[in-house]
């Protein structure tokens, strides 16, 4: 009879707070105020949803408890609008116990073996677990590979938690207080203002069916269209076979650029029109390598996971191999330019334009920039950059430049400048009147006519 009791106590419970999602009347905790983390907070925020931001980084919080921002993109104004409805930010686990839902967004990367490191993951899942309470939410965002909620983030919420709760996994589960728990990956395209971030539909696997049913009822509450899929396995792999799909076109055409080079056909123009075919071909673009958080390191993670499986990922490894050379193959084009002026790259002056991993943006992780800068100066260059998203660059996971911005003036002193990102702010007819040579990796001098110009 109390078992009874408790049963219906706890629906009740759960129904309460389905309705305080729907309503946007939730607790949101969302942990890793990064690339992710901060503009998904925004978004509950502006929603009407009381969000809290975790992360390890105190400077991080308390910009934020300022009302500062430390993404490009993301406004100072936006994040004090937030904090007017209720946002703020903490270092302080405990918190979790005041949350409906926690969300994770913290790294996911490859470790120096080139495997995945989950350290992040699992260091937030045990910090957090102490401070579970009955029937909360947790949803990992991270990119991983398939079978990471079950078997990695599952054991822990339950071995940690000081109140033995369970993740739930049927109904009956769900009929006593336990933890819900369930995937749905981040799927943004930083720097793209076409669509925006609640027009791109939200995948999402619970562990069980309340999960499903909670998760299902907090992101319809912001995104236009949540797709259900039947396990966080299938969530995670969505994800992956997005980015691997990405990583592999790009290889594809990086080596057809090479080809077409060789062939004296402008890639370009046969990409073009290639995209009038209404159907069967999506364009993607030629570059001087992969770059950013994701499509150079998400498909290791199932190469990796593949193993278990006696399994060999040759598509992806044979996409990694192609695009890794790409930063290389700059370095021959540059190589050849400068040999047309009787010059080695030895003692050349060479300015690099745009540092970051893609247009626009302030993201410099895995970018190939860093790769042509390092492969450079071994040959003996020396070189200056200018990108207006970063004045000095120091030391990071993969490199050490201690270099500061150089002003975009006096192009004529360099012996060659070469464009490895093309943001908008340039005025590349102007860099190709004052320059004495520029290699463009990006086609961002299509139009242009000049001898000077290298296109690669
Ligand atoms: N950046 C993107 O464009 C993008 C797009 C889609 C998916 N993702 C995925 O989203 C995840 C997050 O990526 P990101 O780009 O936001 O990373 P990020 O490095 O910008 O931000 C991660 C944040 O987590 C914090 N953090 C780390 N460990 C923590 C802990 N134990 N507790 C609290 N905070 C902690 C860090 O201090 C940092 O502020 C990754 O799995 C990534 O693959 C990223």
């Amino acid at each position: 009879m109390r078992e009874m009791a408790n049963q219906t106590t706890n629906r009740a419970a759960l129904d309460a707070l389905l309705e305080k999602m729907r309503r946007r009347e939730a607790r949101i905790g969302i942990v890793g105020m990064g690339y992710v983390g901060l503009p998904l907070s925004l978004l509950f925020s502006e929603q009407g949803f009381a969000v809290t931001g975790f992360d390890i980084e105190a400077s991080k919080v308390a910009a934020l408890n300022h009302g500062e921002s430390y993404i490009v993109r993301i406004s100072a104004e936006s994040i004090q609008q937030a904090r007017k409805s209720g946002f703020r930010a903490t270092t302080d686990y405990s918190e979790v116990a005041k949350m409906d839902a926690m969300i994770l967004c913290v790294p996911t990367p490859l470790n120096e073996y080139h495997e995945p490191d989950l350290s992040y993951v699992t260091g937030t899942v045990e910090a957090l677990a102490p401070y579970l309470q009955p029937n909360q939410l947790v949803v990992l965002e991270s990119t991983t590979y398939p079978g990471t909620t079950d078997e990695e983030v599952a054991p822990r919420l339950e071995k940690g938690n000081r109140l033995g709760l369970r993740v739930a996994r049927t109904w009956e589960d769900s009929e006593r207080p336990s933890v819900h728990l369930a995937f749905s990956p981040e799927r943004e395209d930083p720097g793209n203002e076409t669509v925006a971030r609640a027009d791109i539909p939200k995948v999402i696997g619970g562990c069980g069916p309340v999960a499903q049913e909670l998760g299902t009822a907090l992101y319809g509450s912001i995104f236009r269209r949540v797709v259900p899929v039947s396990s966080p396995a299938v969530a995670e792999m969505t994800k992956l076979l997005e980015n691997i799909y990405r990583c592999v076109n790009i290889a594809l055409v990086n080596e057809l650029k090479q080809l077409a080079m060789r062939m004296g056909i402008d890639i370009h123009e046969v990409i073009e029109a290639a995209k009038t075919k209404p159907f069967g071909f999506q364009a993607f673009y030629p570059g001087p390598g992969l770059g950013g958080h994701c499509i150079p390191i998400d498909p290791f993670y199932l190469s990796w996971k593949a193993k278990q499986f006696d399994f060999h990922t040759r598509f992806i490894e044979l996409a990694g191999e192609v695009n890794t050379a790409m930063p290389y193959f700059v370095i021959d084009q540059i190589a050849a330019g400068l040999n047309e002026h009787a010059k080695p790259i030895k003692g050349s002056r060479i300015l690099v334009l745009g540092l970051a991993y893609k247009r626009d943006i302030d993201d410099l992780r895995e970018s190939p920039s860093l790769t042509i800068i390092e492969l450079l100066r071994q040959r003996g260059a020396e070189v200056a950059y200018n990108d207006p998203y970063f004045a000095r660059v120091g030391q990071g996971r993969h490199y050490a430049l201690n270099m500061t911005n150089t002003p975009l003036e006096n192009l004529a002193q360099y012996d060659a400048v070469v464009i490895v990102t093309d943001h908008t702010s340039y005025d590349y007819a102007a860099i190709v009147n004052q320059s004495q040579l520029v290699i463009d990796t990006r086609n961002a001098t299509k139009g242009i006519l000049s001898e000077k110009i290298v296109r690669c």
